[in-house]
């Protein structure tokens, strides 16, 4: 393929002067990356790849969807931020009816306040006092936060804490309802901690945290069921035991996406902190679907990342420009090619993938553009520093992804 056909397979523009004018053009777009970026009549095609991309249509759907469930349920909707860390996907939950969101770290917390996004729940436990600091700083400079704490030494950091900076912080308790990764257990532990929490004045207890990490990706609606109503039962016992020992616990926010329409189904459940329903991907596909079907539908894959081909040499496979740099690669579930059925993608190494096809397939062409749905979304978001925020093909915006550091 000579240059100019080259170009104009991978512009996606008119062949000749055409081309080579827009690729002029384009590199002037595109000279100052850390610049705020034009979008004004972008295409799809005009993108530079890799790229973490949104489908405004079905992103929109799956906000208004689950949105809906929540009102439909009386249940209240504060999804979780660690799926997305991106003020402007907050933004729309919230404009969509949620309450507020969850964070998963103190620097999301810090950058959802930052933006101006109400009501915020950290739901992880800090044993850092440099931490703590922060978000006492939060606190004092107007943020909106509540603390899930799930240990008698959280308790004590951040009762020292509140009461040296004289300032308010509602907490719940976090429960361990199965995932044994965080939280206190059920009952009586609970409530101990929930009355070390009382006795600081400066804490007011709102009720339970109870996130059941192991329900969310069984597989098979049934079992899913099971599982998450075990889960979520300790935790209503739980809430009764604290309203029966006069401690308020007038909140119980748990659940996921694979659990949204179980959880919220049962007496005593108050809150979903739901994350990935507004990206999906090939991993919460696989669950199965509440009418037994294999293939989770409720939500729709809205995230894919964008990749060209950059290497055509061999019968059996291409390469693109897509590696473990670009798609996650750390779950079990391959990417998976969206509109392409046929092709199987590979990673192959840091920078490439490598992507071949079914029985008789075509295999793309160099400079062709390919989509793949993510194997899990929360940790793909975080590769990329922006979200292209696309309406067909017409990029209508460009989303910061903030927060992506870990602490
Ligand atoms: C504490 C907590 N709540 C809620 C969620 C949201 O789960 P999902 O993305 O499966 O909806 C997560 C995800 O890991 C979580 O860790």
């Amino acid at each position: 393929m000579d240059r100019r056909s080259f170009l104009s397979a991978s512009l996606a523009v008119g062949g000749g002067a055409a081309a080579t004018a827009s690729a002029a053009a384009l590199s002037d777009r595109w000279s100052e990356a850390s610049e705020p970026m034009e979008t004004a009549g972008l295409t799809k095609h005009e993108i530079p790849t890799p790229a973490l991309i949104v489908d405004l249509d079905a992103f929109e759907r799956n906000v208004r969807k689950m949105a809906e469930h929540a009102a439909r349920t009386g249940r209240r909707l504060r999804p979780h931020a660690k799926t997305h860390k991106c003020p402007e996907v907050a933004r729309r939950q919230i404009a969509a009816g949620a309450i507020g969101v969850c964070a998963a770290t103190v620097a999301e917390a810090e950058a959802m306040a930052a933006a101006g996004v109400g009501e915020i729940l950290l739901t992880s436990p800090i044993v850092d006092p440099r931490k703590v600091a922060r978000l006492v700083r939060l606190v004092q400079r107007g943020g909106r936060l509540m603390v899930s704490v799930g240990h008698a030494l959280e308790a004590e950091l951040l009762s020292e804490a509140v009461i040296a900076a004289r300032i308010e912080l509602d907490v719940l308790v976090d429960l361990d309802v199965g995932d044994k990764r965080t939280g206190v257990l059920p009952g009586e532990s609970a409530l101990q901690l929930a009355r070390q929490l009382s006795r600081c004045a400066k804490l007011h207890v709102r009720g339970i945290q109870a996130y059941a990490g192991h329900a969310s990706h069984t597989v098979g609606f049934a079992e899913r069921q099971r599982v998450s109503a075990k889960a979520i039962g300790q935790a209503v016992e739980t809430r009764r035991l604290f309203e029966r020992s006069g401690i308020e616990a007038g909140i119980l926010s748990g659940g996921s996406t694979g659990t949204y329409n179980i959880d919220a189904e049962i007496e005593g459940f108050t809150e979903l902190q739901v994350g990935s329903y507004v990206f999906m991907d090939v991993d919460y596909r696989r669950i199965g679907g509440r009418d037994g079907s294999a293939i989770y539908s409720d939500f729709e894959p809205s995230l894919t990342v964008l990749t060209s081909v950059l290497s055509a040499a061999h019968a059996e496979r291409v390469t693109v420009d897509a590696g473990t740099k670009a798609l996650d690669a750390t779950t079990a579930h391959k990417p998976e090619a969206k509109n392409r059925p046929g092709l199987v993608y590979t990673k192959a190494g840091d920078e490439f993938g490598a992507v071949s096809v079914e029985a008789n397939g075509a295999l793309p062409k160099l400079g062709e553009r390919l989509e793949f749905i993510v194997p899990h979304c929360d940790p793909n978001v975080n590769l990329y520093d922006r979200i292209y925020a696309c309406r067909g093909d017409r990029v209508e915006a460009l989303w910061p992804i903030a927060a992506r550091r870990g602490d």
